[in-house]
This record gives C-alpha cells, structure tokens and sequence, in this order.
C-alpha cells in the first residue's frame, strides 16, 4: 500500500457454511452503483469460533452480515439491538458504533416486506397470511409482516409448541396451528414457506385447499432449496410463487443503507443476479 493511502472499510459475511453466499458479490455491485469503496469477504465460523471471530474483526472492521447458523449469537453478543433485533431474538447486521460498542440489527423482515409488495406487487395490508415454520427465519420475519397490516398470522409449525410460543410473543393478530391441522385451514391470500425444510431436502406435505389462483406463495430459501415449495405452489393452482432472492438483495440494501447512509438501487442488482 503507497504510503498516504487510506484502506477501504471492512466489511465481511459469517457463516458456515459460507462459500455459497452471494453477499460479497451484491455490497460490491452496490459499492459500485454509489461509488462507495469497501472491502466485503466471507468468513467461514464454525458456531464454537462464532463469538471469537466476530468480535477480533469487528475490532478492525466497521460491520459483518451474518447469517445460518449464528444470527441468534450475533444478537447474544451485541451491546445494543434495534427494535427489529429484539423482537426477532436474532440479528443479520451488526455495526461496530465509534465508541467501539457493537450494535446488531434484523434487515430480514424489512427485506421481505420490500420484496413482496414492490418487486412482487402483493399487497399485505388486511391479508390472511399462513407462515410455515417457527425456527429463526420465521421469527426475523414474523413482525414485520404483522407490521405491514396483515390481518390474520396463522403460524404452523411441526413442532406446535414453538409456533405457539412465536405466536404469543406476536399478539391477538398471531395465531398458530399444529402441522395436523393445515387441511382444516382454509384457503390463504400469502403463503410464506419458512422452515429449512426445502434446504435438508426434506418434503413438505403441503394440502392444494390452502391456496387457490389468487395465493401468492413466497420461500425465503432461494436456488434449490425453494424448487420444492414452488413446484408445490405451481400444482396447487397458485396466482404465482418465488423464492427469496429478491428478500436477500432487500435484506442487503438496508444493511448497505446503515452502513453507508444510502439505499442502492436494488433492480439492477436483482437482475444480474437472477440471469446468473
Ligand atoms: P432457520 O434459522 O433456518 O429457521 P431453525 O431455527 O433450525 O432454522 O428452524 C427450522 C424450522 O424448519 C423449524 O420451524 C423446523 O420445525 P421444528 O421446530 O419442528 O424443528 C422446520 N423444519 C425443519 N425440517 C422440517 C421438515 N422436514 N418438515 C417441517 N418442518 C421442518
């Protein structure tokens, strides 16, 4: 390095596994859009190493991304947490504050909510929406849907005693339902799949009366481990159904807009992305 010159900030994405993360390459699309120079790795964490990793590198660095399996542990570990975090008891951003406190943030809910109603048109407000899965995914998502002005979260999970937990912490608009009870349900306005499910390459037993030609259907895995649920929404008759890549260039967007006090423009990421 010449002598004088100043090092891009760091910034880097935890995880483990990590190599398949598309985060590095969307900061610096967006670096590029806004002319924002920085440095964006990926950090491959075994969970033990988690805590201890995070933290030497955010003693030099200015924020990390997290994601599967540490997002719970990025929350533990923060001294500060948005109302986002908090109500999701887990966090995808963390930002290294000039008093040197780490303050952790969920971009994820925020990122949905963008996706489905300005990429994807749906609209929220006074939907009955059915969520599938009470693990973190669904809990960084739950809120903000309810946030959106959805009328009715049923809340079905294959463990019932996790979706009634969630449920409860949500308030009177959250409901949930053991997995036995999804041919009971009624037909929904948005079905967003949640568990990992789809990623362990496990199958959903998913009954076709939950949706009809008007129901949107939403996995926020995206590549193989949505194929499932979207073959799934395209026999059921479903209006349409995607995966979430379009939430994981959102969930970045806001965490590029904290970091860097501008919101990129998503569309053109979104596209490259989706064309590779
Ligand atoms: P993540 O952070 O990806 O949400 P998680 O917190 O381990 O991971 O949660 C996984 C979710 O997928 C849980 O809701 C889990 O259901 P349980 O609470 O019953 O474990 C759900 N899940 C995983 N495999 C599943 C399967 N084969 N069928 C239905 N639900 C499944």
């Amino acid at each position: 390095m010449p002598a004088g010159s100043v090092l891009p900030p760091r910034y880097a994405v935890f995880g483990h596994p990590i190599s398949h993360s598309l985060s590095p390459a969307i900061h610096r699309l967006f670096g590029a859009q806004c002319g924002v120079a920085l440095e964006y790795t990926a950090v491959d964490a075994a969970p033990a190493a988690f805590t201890d990793t995070v933290r030497r590198f955010l003693a030099q660095a200015h924020g990390a991304n997290v994601t599967l399996p540490h997002k719970a542990a990025a929350y533990a570990l923060a001294d500060l947490h948005s109302a986002a975090a908090h109500r999701a008891g887990s966090a995808n951003v963390l930002t290294r504050q000039a008093d040197g406190r780490v303050d952790a943030h969920n971009t994820d809910g925020i990122g949905l909510v963008r996706d489905l109603c300005e990429r994807q048109h749906c609209e929220l407000h006074g939907r009955r929406v059915l969520l599938l899965g009470a693990g973190g995914a669904a809990r960084g998502v739950a809120g903000d849907l309810l946030e959106a002005g959805v009328d009715r979260l049923v809340i079905v999970n294959r463990t019932a005693a996790t979706a009634a937990a969630l449920a409860e912490r949500l308030g009177p608009r959250a409901q949930a339902r053991g997995w036995d009870a999804l041919a009971q349900l009624g037909r929904f306005d948005l079905i967003v799949q949640a568990t990992s499910a789809g990623v362990l390459g496990a199958g959903l037993q998913l009954p076709a009366s939950l949706a009809d030609h008007h129901t949107v259907g939403y996995d926020l895995a995206y590549g193989v481990g949505a194929a499932a649920f979207l073959a799934w929404a395209q026999a059921a008759g479903m209006a349409r159904a995607c995966d979430g890549l379009g939430m994981l260039v959102e969930q970045a967007a806001e965490a590029f807009a904290l970091w860097h006090g501008t919101r990129p423009a998503t569309d053109p990421v979104y596209a490259q992305l989706r064309a590779a």
